[in-house]
């Protein structure tokens, strides 16, 4: 999908409010997603990764049974080679606050890695003590996959569940606070550029 028109976005974001979710295939252009697949490669080159914590600032434990991945957060400010990526999450911003009547004021991204035999265990992704997330987004960075490779995001609802698979350039928005879900086990690495739409800056999210 090269560009998507106004129409598309109304259609991607009645689903979004009728349904919690939303998949859109083929979400950045062929060099958007070629720049943002060779920065991510370059950084796991260089060892940036960390692994995933839980909870908010100030309350993280390493908790293996809950999640296996491995982050690295984003700062636009510094990760100006990210600039065209940004500029896209921009777009979904936009979209969201104009036809969603959201209030969205910044977002926060990290690239996620799951090595082999990794999950999250399922969890809703708005904490306790901090309830500033309005709107997961989560785009998808695997070559190739097949099924049987596993890490399928789950998403449960009351009536049952769905599964996405984690498919090359597809990006999924989902409600923060009401869409309970999981990351099925992934039978070989899985990536993605994970974030969240926030209602106000982070940095104002601890103080309440
Ligand atoms: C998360 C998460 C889903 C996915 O990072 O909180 O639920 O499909 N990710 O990667
Ligand atoms: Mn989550």
């Amino acid at each position: 999908m090269a560009k998507i028109s106004a129409a598309q976005w109304e259609q991607f974001m009645d689903e979004l409010a009728t349904q919690e979710y939303v998949v859109i295939d083929n979400f950045l252009d062929a060099k958007e997603l070629q720049l943002l697949l060779e920065l991510f490669e370059q950084r796991k080159r260089q060892n940036l990764f960390e692994k995933a914590a839980i909870g908010a600032s100030g309350n993280e434990k390493i908790i293996n049974e809950i999640r296996g991945d491995y982050t690295l957060w984003l700062n636009r400010k510094t990760d100006t080679l990210f600039e065209a990526i940004f500029l896209r999450i921009d777009e979904i911003k936009c979209v969201l606050n104009r036809l969603c009547m959201l209030s969205i004021s910044d977002f926060e991204f990290h690239l996620a890695v799951y090595p082999k035999g990794s999950f999250y265990q399922k969890h809703y992704d708005q904490f306790n003590n901090r309830n500033n997330r309005l709107i997961s987004v989560v785009l998808y960075l695997n070559e190739n996959w097949i099924q049987g490779n596993g890490g399928e995001l789950r998403i449960h609802k009351d009536t049952g569940h769905i599964d996405i698979a984690p498919l090359m350039n597809r990006l999924v928005l989902f409600r923060s606070d009401v869409v309970l879900h999981e990351v099925l086990v992934s039978n070989t690495e899985r990536n993605s550029l994970t974030g969240w739409m926030l209602h106000q800056p982070s940095i104002l999210a601890n103080l309440y």
